[in-house]
């Protein structure tokens, strides 16, 4: 039987991250240190059922804590680690950037420097296994026309604050490997979808507002495009670059599945309409909607809202054998159907200070502001 690793993941109480914990528990090949802050965005109740398992250790701290950071090197000894840790929500950057400076761009700098000390006192044997995978985003590469794809050529050209952010980081790791000879990996890829994605992102934002009836605000006139991945599919591609990847090198990641935003909210409405039709939703039944449909508002848009984002991963196809598994109508309906199985998640991540955010700090969105009261 081969022996398991031991790695360290950042972020592991998040919405990608718990999908990867659970991933490489499953694989029966690895034992996870999870480091987490457990910010807003994070979901105790997400990985709850690993507590207790001989392959899973939590560690409630923060990854700018350079002390709590290499003490966890110097204890656990790691084959590697899975960087995921970050603010992740373009809006909340935009209303305070901060935040995304510390963790993004100094907590990273924190691992790696961390990682560096470890490194050099590691066997040779032991320096040829570890790597620092970096998960970043596609969002570093600004913002596409009509045509084209985002590939690993792509010049950086960051709109957002969390893309500078999430930049800025993936500059530290390269940089770290050309200096340093740190045995880095880098993931930039596109919008990931399915269970345990905290509920300000888009897809289960529009899931859980038609359920209770709120307006579904799509920003501006609709029409920006994404690049859909199930989570699943993000995550395994993610580790076969960590077991496989090219040292130094990056992956672009993508499913070839671009949405409009507008048509994209319009499938929810149609997967709910089918299995939750709103005349049998209590709190609906009064209201007389035919579909959810009817809740769909056009809002005031996102300042400096990319216009459209899309990946060639052939990169990653070509040198590891990475290929999407999950079609985008499976995938969807699966998402739907967990938001529905799930709430007593949905109770936890819904209350307490993210609903007081929106409260506070959806400036540019007056109008949505107005409606969801
Ligand atoms: P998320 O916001 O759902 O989760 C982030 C996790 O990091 C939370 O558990 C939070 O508590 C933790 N965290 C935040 N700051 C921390 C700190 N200072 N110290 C320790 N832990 C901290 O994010 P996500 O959507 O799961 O994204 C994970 C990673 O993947 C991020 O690096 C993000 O940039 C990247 N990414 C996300 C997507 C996407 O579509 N969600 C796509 C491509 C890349
Ligand atoms: O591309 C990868 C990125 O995808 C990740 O790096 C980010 O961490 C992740 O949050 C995501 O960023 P987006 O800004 O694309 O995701 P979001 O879910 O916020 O929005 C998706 C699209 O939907 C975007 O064009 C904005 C629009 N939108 C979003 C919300 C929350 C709306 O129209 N209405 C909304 O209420």
């Amino acid at each position: 039987m081969v022996e398991k690793k031991t790695v360290i993941v950042t972020g592991g109480n998040g919405f990608i991250g718990t999908n990867m914990v659970r991933l490489l528990i499953n694989s029966k090949a690895y034992r996870v240190v999870n480091l987490d802050a457990l910010t807003y965005a994070a979901n105790a109740l997400s990985l709850a059922d690993l507590e207790g398992s001989q392959d899973y250790v939590f560690v409630k701290g923060n990854i700018t804590d350079s002390e709590l950071v290499s003490s966890l090197f110097d204890q656990y000894q790691p084959a590697g680690i899975f960087h995921l840790a970050a603010e992740s929500h373009v809006d909340r950057s935009i209303v305070s950037p901060e935040d995304f400076m510390q963790t993004n761009v100094v907590g990273t700098y924190r691992l790696l420097e961390a990682a560096r000390a470890y490194y050099v006192t590691l066997a040779e044997e032991k320096k040829q296994e570890f790597r620092f995978l970096h998960v970043s985003t596609d969002e570093v590469f600004g913002s596409l026309g009509a045509d084209g794809y985002f590939t690993e050529e792509t010049p950086y050209a960051p709109n957002s604050p969390y893309a500078a952010s999430k930049a800025a980081s993936d500059h530290f790791v390269r940089a770290y490997h050309h200096t340093y000879g740190l045995p880095t990996i880098i993931t930039n890829c596109s919008n990931n979808y399915g269970p345990y994605q905290f509920p300000e992102k888009m897809i289960p934002l529009m899931i859980l507002n038609a359920l209770s009836g709120k307006p579904l605000p799509v920003y501006g006139d609709g029409s920006n495009v994404r690049d859909w991945i199930y989570v699943e599919d993000h995550c395994k591609a993610v580790k076969l670059a960590f077991e496989k990847g090219t040292v130094g090198g990056e992956y672009a990641i993508g499913a070839n599945n671009e949405q409009k935003n507008v048509n994209l909210v319009n499938k929810i409405c149609s997967i709910l309409d089918d299995i939750a039709p709103p005349i049998e939703v209590p709190q609906l039944r009064e209201r007389g909607l035919k579909s959810y449909t009817e809740l769909i508002q056009f809002v005031t848009d996102r300042p400096g809202h990319d216009r459209r984002y899309a990946i060639d991963s052939a990169r990653i196809t070509r040198e590891l054998g990475w290929q999407a598994e999950v079609g985008f109508e499976a995938g969807l309906r699966q998402t739907v159907d967990w938001y529905l199985s799930n709430p007593k998640w949905v109770d936890q991540a819904s209350g307490g200070s993210y609903s007081e955010w929106i409260e506070k700090n959806y400036a540019w969105r007056a109008d949505a502001q107005r409606e969801s009261k």
